[in-house]
């Protein structure tokens, strides 16, 4: 059974079009006006198919396929639609225009009577992956797997102090897009205790994504099939020194945060690249500092520091050491250090299973990939603790991903979603 290579493409292109950056790359964040531009394209092909449309209060959105006969066994495919600040036009869409091919694909199929499945096939959109609103990844599929509720609606705040539960609440001031038959946004009360998935009804869930490093790219190959995906630590550090006059003030008698944190961060730095497996990672992405002027000693630094690796051991570990050192740093420097561990995910081994017949089917397909990690995290991962989960990889050019160059070739767009095509029809035999 073929996708319809066309059709995928035309959707990402059309996709690629809500931005609130156009020219400096996709931002598209759950919850805003673009959000929901992007739900009603996706809805509107849904209506067309002929498909139920079941949104939570997270605004998780499920699709089922009209063919779907109750109480049957579910696979599920997706991934996420919104994006980081100026980031690609594939992370997360790619896996949604990709299941949503297979849905599109299959109601013709089922339409025409050449495939009768024996499993119902849902496409899912997870809401809110990225964190670019609350600083934690994966809040919807976090929602689904029970491991946020009632608690993290009032504890997530965004940049501006709102609440979870405000945004969610807000919604009712988004404008439908007229065209759009079905909701876009569940505008009830915020009420999440029906949004944990009733895991006994799933079969399958499978994620398309691209890549996001630069594996297949160096190796020249077409896909990968994950097996493990990184776990992370997210640690918040507030750095306070001495406010003082950037020119009256003698280097010897100062508190400067700005150099603190410097200092405190190449040596967590230094020391997780020597690390010798070269495979955990930190990054300093997120910083603030107060009064940020320029003829003013630093007084605040507060800074998000993640840790990641596939081994729970060495993220602890690293995340420790990096914790010692900022303690040192400021003690050294006479300043004082508030730590506040922010969020955490564990590392991920997905579904042996599927790992292997997906190994044996690209083999019989003669396609050049491996297995190998996820550096990134996906929703894939809080499901994959209670379902047979599966990712394929889309090779990332240059290995670019969160930025405006993120880019795919279209055959290898193409080959990936068709090998989720191949593999959603397999389980639902
Ligand atoms: C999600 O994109 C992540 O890995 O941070
Ligand atoms: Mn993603
Ligand atoms: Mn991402």
């Amino acid at each position: 059974m073929k996708i319809n290579e066309q059709r995928l493409l035309g959707n990402l292109h059309e996709l690629r079009k809500f931005t609130t950056t156009p020219g400096e790359g996709v931002t598209r964040f759950s919850y805003t006006p673009m959000d929901a531009k992007a739900r009603a394209y996706i809805i509107k092909r849904a209506e067309a198919a002929g498909c139920s449309v079941a949104i939570d209060a997270l605004q998780n959105i499920r699709i089922g396929l009209g063919a779907n006969v109750p109480g049957r066994p579910i696979v599920l495919a997706g991934s996420h639609i919104d994006t980081v600040q100026n980031g690609g036009w594939l992370d997360g869409i790619y896996g949604v225009c990709g299941a949503l091919e297979v849905m599109e694909t299959l109601t013709e199929e089922i339409g025409r009577g050449t495939f009768v499945p024996s499993c119902n096939y849902e496409v899912i959109l997870f809401a809110e992956e990225e964190g670019s609103n609350f600083g934690s990844t994966m809040t919807g599929s976090k929602f689904l797997a029970g491991k946020y509720g009632e608690a993290e609606l009032d504890s997530l705040k965004d940049g501006a102090g709102n609440t979870l539960r405000q945004r969610l609440a807000a919604l009712a001031d988004i404008p439908d897009a007229p065209e759009c038959a079905l909701p876009l946004y569940n505008r009830g009360d915020v009420d999440v205790s029906e949004v944990p998935l009733d895991f006994g009804t799933i079969k399958t869930m499978l994620e398309l994504h691209i890549e996001q490093g630069p594996v297949l790219d160096r190796e020249g190959l077409s896909m990968g099939i994950v097996d493990n995906i990184f776990g992370m630590r997210v640690v918040e550090f507030t750095l306070s020194g001495l406010g003082n006059h950037a020119g009256a003030s003698p280097m010897s008698e100062r508190a400067d945060a700005l150099c603190a944190a410097a200092e405190a961060i190449t040596e967590c730095e230094s020391i997780v690249r020597s690390d010798e497996d070269h495979r955990t990672v930190v990054t300093f992405g997120h910083i603030e500092m107060l009064p940020n002027q320029s003829n003013v000693i630093p007084e605040t630094v507060h800074l998000t520091m993640e840790v990641r690796d596939r081994d729970k051991a060495k993220i602890d570990g690293y995340t420790q050491i990096c914790i010692d050192t900022f303690r040192s740093v400021c003690e050294e420097r006479g300043l004082e250090c508030s730590i506040h561990e922010h969020s955490s995910s564990v590392p991920i081994v997905l579904s042996r299973r599927l790992v292997g017949e997906m190994t044996r089917r690209a083999e019989d397909h003669q396609i050049n990939f491996k297995v190998m990690d996820s550096g990134a995290v996906h929703d894939a991962c809080m499901l994959a603790e209670h379902v047979d989960t599966g990712m394929i990889f889309a090779p990332s050019i240059n290995g670019r991903s969160h930025v405006p160059e993120e880019d795919t070739d279209e055959a290898d767009l193409v080959s990936a979603a068709q090998f989720l095509m191949d593999t959603v029809l397999e389980e639902l035999k």
